[in-house]
């Protein structure tokens, strides 16, 4: 990966967001105006939002599965399979995405910190597990085998606490560069993630067709879609 800059001994902590699939047809969300197949992000992404109209949330996560399910994953999906596969354990991806285009690219091992589209959840057992399913009728919403309770999306809504942020936490600690792909910095904290590198020395690479808002705190930006951008780091 000499893109990259990496030596043998370094350790990569990847950071994606929504323009890694961009490429593969999937909308990002500030690209569209702030809206998701329309939606404010109050209306279907909030506990709010599932609290007032489960069958609109559900209704919304279902448009996306079916989305996610019509899309491939792209080049940069695949870049960073490969690096994964030449780093080994040196390397670790963090998305903020829940499709599962990375899965689908070739990666082995994706934290999902905001949760991940094909997973459901009862919502006072609170075990995450594979869901496929649609749910548009609002008439028939799932609920729990074992307690009878509403299952929800597996997906961190506005207002939640990421997954497994001390995993994240340790990971970047053990780093030696941060790379982020496609995400606006604006959601935290992963917006934050690259004030925590800089804090500890690593260096940081920023991959995007445009600045991101914290762009300042980034060593190197590399403007560029991912796809052009991650498949010349193998290149180089
Ligand atoms: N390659 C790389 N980046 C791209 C591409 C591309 N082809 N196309 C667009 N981008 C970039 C945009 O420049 C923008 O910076 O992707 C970013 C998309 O930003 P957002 O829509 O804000 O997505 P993201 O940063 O992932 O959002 C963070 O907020 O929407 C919520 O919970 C959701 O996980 C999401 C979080």
């Amino acid at each position: 990966m000499s893109g990259l800059g990496l030596l043998p001994t370094d350790r990569l902590f990847v950071l994606t967001g929504a323009g890694i699939s961009a490429e593969s047809g999937l909308a990002t969300f500030r690209g569209s105006g702030g809206l998701w197949n329309g939606y404010r992000v109050e209306q279907v992404a909030t506990p709010e939002a599932w609290q007032a109209d489960p069958a609109l949330v559900w209704n919304f996560y279902s448009m996306r599965r079916r989305d996610a399910l019509a899309s491939e994953p792209n080049a940069a999906h695949r870049a960073l399979a490969t690096m994964e596969k030449q780093m080994g354990d040196r390397f670790y991806l963090c998305t903020q995405n829940v499709d599962d285009l990375h899965e689908r690219g070739g990666s082995l091992r994706v934290h999902h910190m905001h949760g991940s589209l094909f997973e459901s959840r009862c919502e006072r057992c609170e075990v995450p597990f594979a869901d496929r399913g649609f749910y548009e009728d609002g008439n028939t919403l799932p609920t729990c085998k074992d307690c009878g309770a509403a299952v929800r999306p597996h997906i961190v809504w506005f207002g939640e606490i990421p997954l497994a942020m001390e995993e994240i936490y340790a990971k970047l600690a053990a780093s030696t560069h941060v790379l982020v792909v496609g995400t606006s910095g604006s959601v935290y904290p992963a917006a934050g993630f690259v004030q925590i590198a800089n804090q500890r020395g690593l260096k940081t690479i920023y991959v995007g067709p445009e600045e991101p808002l914290n762009a300042g705190a980034f060593d190197d930006i590399r403007l560029g879609t991912a796809t052009e951008i991650l498949s010349g780091c193998l290149d180089g």
